[in-house]
């Protein structure tokens, strides 16, 4: 281990150690820990000579400018909040390596043709609001003004939590860069599946990222009790829910080799034992790389669910919390990093399709993205037993330094910085 991998392993470990629980990590938006975390690592940009901010999202944002006058930006970032019962590797690893990129452009002086950010985005995980990509949504200018009125598990509005952290909602649109003055992102992100491992190799360059949906779905029955009513006579909301659960299992399954259904919160009430549960609220979470499968199942869902309800004398309603459609990783970009690979003398470079969501589906939206997957201990992510070995973190940072200076050296960046 060279002293950055030393380093980011170091850093790994503190971010990792700040958490807003006491038995596990959790850092979701703009909690305490979330905002001592974004504090810390403001503080790891400004002492590798970043001038730094923080927008009114919550977003990190380091700068280190080039001397050009018409130079453009070029991003790398991934996120610093996390799942309940997270793992240390998932976002911050993108964000302590950027660092570690900017630190070598210092200590070996190197010229910037372009603007080199570092951001490191406030939400990404979407677990407070269930909706994700936050903060890259501000910076790609595609946040909803809509989206201030969800709320979170105790009541709470986005909107207040910003204002509660001192931020300025009316300035959420002013956290954009502007789509002429993007040159290109790049986001590092552990695996979070077992292909590296499988084939015995460090990193992959990343081609696509998976089209996600994320629906709310409100069941209401009647409370009743659960001693005294007959079963005939039961409007159990619970139990709609199972049968759809299952149903959305069945599909998934059905469709094995391109789509995957979750159903991962789900909130009972009165959650009593000796209560019939009379209103239950759930997530639902669809993935495909095939955008119109996608599409076909949300819409075979839906009528699965209303016709559950009907059948139980239930009430359902169906509210879809995001939607993005499939992102393919930008070519040039893309080839970049491959030589950049070839040349960290890793052997072979293969390419993988995220089935996880990334800040770069959103960057996607406004500026050409690449990414570099680095492996994970048998492909376990969203769980503490996340682990990325530091050997692997040390040839991922190679690659990306080498990576960072073919951006540097090509006409990708003269052609259109000048
Ligand atoms: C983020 O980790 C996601 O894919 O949900
Ligand atoms: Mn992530
Ligand atoms: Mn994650």
């Amino acid at each position: 281990m060279n002293t950055q991998t030393e380093r980011i392993i170091d850093r790994l470990n503190v971010l990792g150690s700040i958490s807003d629980e006491e038995s596990c990590i959790s850092r979701f938006f703009m909690t305490n820990a979330h905002v001592i975390a974004g504090k810390m690592i403001s503080d790891w940009m400004i002492s590798a000579k970043m001038e730094v901010r923080k927008d009114a999202l919550g977003n990190i944002r380091g700068i280190l400018r080039s001397k050009h006058s018409k130079a453009k930006h070029f991003v790398i970032g991934s996120h610093y909040d996390t799942v309940f019962n997270a793992g240390k590797y998932d976002g911050p690893l993108g964000i302590i390596m950027g660092i570690e990129i900017v630190q070598r452009i210092i200590d070996e002086d190197i010229e910037l043709p372009f603007h080199l950010n570092i951001i490191a985005f406030a939400d990404e995980e979407g677990a407070r609001f269930n909706t994700a990509y936050l903060g890259s949504s501000a910076i790609a200018g595609n946040f909803d003004s809509k989206w201030l009125q969800r709320k979170d598990d105790k009541g709470a509005t986005l909107h207040d939590v910003i204002i509660k952290n001192g931020s300025l909602v009316d300035s959420i649109t002013k956290s954009m860069i502007p789509k002429k003055d993007w040159l290109g992102y790049f986001e590092i992100h552990i695996e979070q599946g077992p292909v590296l491992c499988n084939a015995d190799l460090p990193v992959a360059v990343v081609n696509s990222i998976a089209a996600q949906a994320r629906v709310n779905i409100k069941w209401e029955g009647t409370n009743g009790h659960a001693g005294t009513s007959p079963m005939h006579l039961r409007n159990d909301a619970f139990c709609g829910v199972a049968e759809f659960a299952l149903a959305a299992e069945e599909i998934a399954v059905l469709h094995k080799e391109q789509l995957v259904a979750t159903i991962g919160k789900c909130n009972v009430s009165p959650n009593t034992s000796n209560v019939i549960p009379g209103h239950v609220s759930h997530s639902l979470d669809i993935r495909s790389p095939n955008d119109q499968l996608l599409t076909e199942v949300m819409a075979t869902l839906k009528e699965k669910a209303l016709a559950i309800a009907k059948k139980r004398q239930l009430q359902c309603q169906w509210k879809i919390m995001q939607s993005n459609a499939s992102v393919t990783c930008d070519h040039k970009l893309k080839t970049m990093l491959t030589s950049s690979i070839v040349k960290a003398n890793i052997n072979p470079v293969i390419e993988i399709p995220s089935g996880a969501g990334h800040d770069g589906v959103m960057i996607s939206k406004i500026a050409p993205i690449a990414m570099l997957f680095v492996r994970c201990k048998d492909g376990i992510s969203h769980n503490p037993k996340e682990y990325t070995n530091p050997k692997d973190i040390h040839e991922a940072l190679n690659t990306c330094h080498l990576f960072m200076n073919t951006m540097i050296q090509s006409n990708l960046i003269t052609n259109t910085s000048t």
